[in-house]
């Protein structure tokens, strides 16, 4: 599948909705790259929409201007970020080298949802990288981020490091409000609407001998290895130099559990249905029991959907979010990983 393709796509924040001062701007309106990227350039950090989530985005190649990623979100400054490029002429000036696996990926899904792990090019990009001799690197589908990144790169600007933006072990933001709810009205926040994957990039590691799968994502494992023509590995806690990629991540505030379909019914024939505190988001609950959010069918509708269902229980107070455990099979290996994480904490 083409990614482009799945646009266009609905703007999230309506004008003059929950929104004030000028920190969301629609991506598409007159002016609003011009002066994201003019902030960009200066060393400012900005809110930018992807495909996958929305990122928060800094210029690469400044050190000062990326260590406030990590002040702002809170994250240690240990944990390495992906840097945004327009495409692979870019990507490949960052890597040293350029592996035979980059190009294979890149050549099938990029610009998508798919990272690459690189040796990193000497001097560049340092503080992004977290120290690593290695280097994410995606090239985003977004068309917003694409005209961002365009600009960016007629200003000098070689790429933009961008985590999810949201506080270090929340949940990814899906719209430009959502980031608005994490870091406040202060943030120039660039709308692109809601994401339209909804989880994070596949992040695979080929900077060595054997790829890596270090996080899946939309695009099926299967697909990755048919592009790299050799199968991937999976993480394990001598494949993983980044600290951050297997650990319990993406949580809400509520507490969540994962059951089988058939402990979820038995449990919830137990409860009082106007029970306080308590959400349930599943494929084969009773639909009209009004404790039930339903899961749909399909694993990309799911991803989609996701972090924002997990962000909207947690704004009604939920305290425990029972989620019924979707197959174990390939299609729903971003949501299962995603979900995991998300109970583990
Ligand atoms: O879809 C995405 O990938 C989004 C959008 C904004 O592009 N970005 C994103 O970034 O999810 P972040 O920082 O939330 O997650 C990046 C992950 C982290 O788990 C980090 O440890 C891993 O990528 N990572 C970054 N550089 C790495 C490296 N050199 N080696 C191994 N893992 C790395
Ligand atoms: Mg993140």
């Amino acid at each position: 599948m083409r990614w482009p393709a799945m646009w266009p796509q609905r703007l999230a924040s309506r004008r003059g909705e929950r929104l004030s001062g000028v920190a969301i701007v629609s991506g598409t309106e007159a002016g609003a790259i011009e002066r994201a990227a003019q902030a960009l350039a200066a060393g400012e950090l900005v809110g930018v929409p992807t495909e996958t989530v929305y990122g928060l985005a800094a210029r690469a190649d400044d050190d000062r201007a990326v260590a406030r990623i990590f002040e702002t979100k809170g994250r240690p400054s240990d944990h390495p970020l992906i840097v945004h490029v327009v495409g692979r002429d870019q990507a490949a000036q960052w890597a040293a080298p350029w592996s035979d696996g980059a190009e294979k990926l890149a050549a099938a899904f990029w610009p998508g949802p798919v990272t690459v792990i690189v040796q990193r090019a000497a001097d560049s990009a340092t503080t992004a990288a977290a120290g690593l001799p290695t280097l994410a690197l995606r090239s985003p589908a977004h068309p917003v981020v694409r005209d961002l990144l365009a600009r960016c790169a007629e200003l000098g600007v070689p790429g933009l490091a961008a985590p999810s933006a949201n506080r270090f072990g929340h949940v990814s933001p899906t719209t430009a409000a959502h980031v608005r709810d994490e870091f406040g009205d202060d943030l120039l926040v660039l709308d692109g609407g809601a994401c339209t994957l909804g989880i994070e990039s596949a992040i695979v590691d080929v900077s060595g001998d054997q790829p890596v799968l270090l996080r899946p994502g939309v695009v099926g494992r299967d697909e990755l290895e048919r592009a790299l023509g050799q199968p991937l590995r999976d993480a394990d806690e001598h494949s993983v130099r980044a600290p951050g990629t297997l650990e319990n991540h993406y949580a809400p505030r509520a507490t969540l559990r994962l059951m089988s379909s058939d402990e979820l019914r038995s449990a919830l024939s137990l409860l009082p249905a106007t029970v306080k505190g308590v959400a349930v988001y599943s494929r084969t609950a009773p639909r009209r029991h009004p404790l039930v959010r339903v899961m749909p069918d399909d694993p990309r509708a799911v991803a989609q959907e996701l972090f924002a269902v997990l962000r909207e229980f947690d704004d009604r107070g939920t305290k425990l979010i029972w989620v019924e455990q979707p197959p174990d099979t390939a299609p729903w290996e971003g949501v299962n990983d995603r979900l995991s994480r998300a109970a583990s904490r």
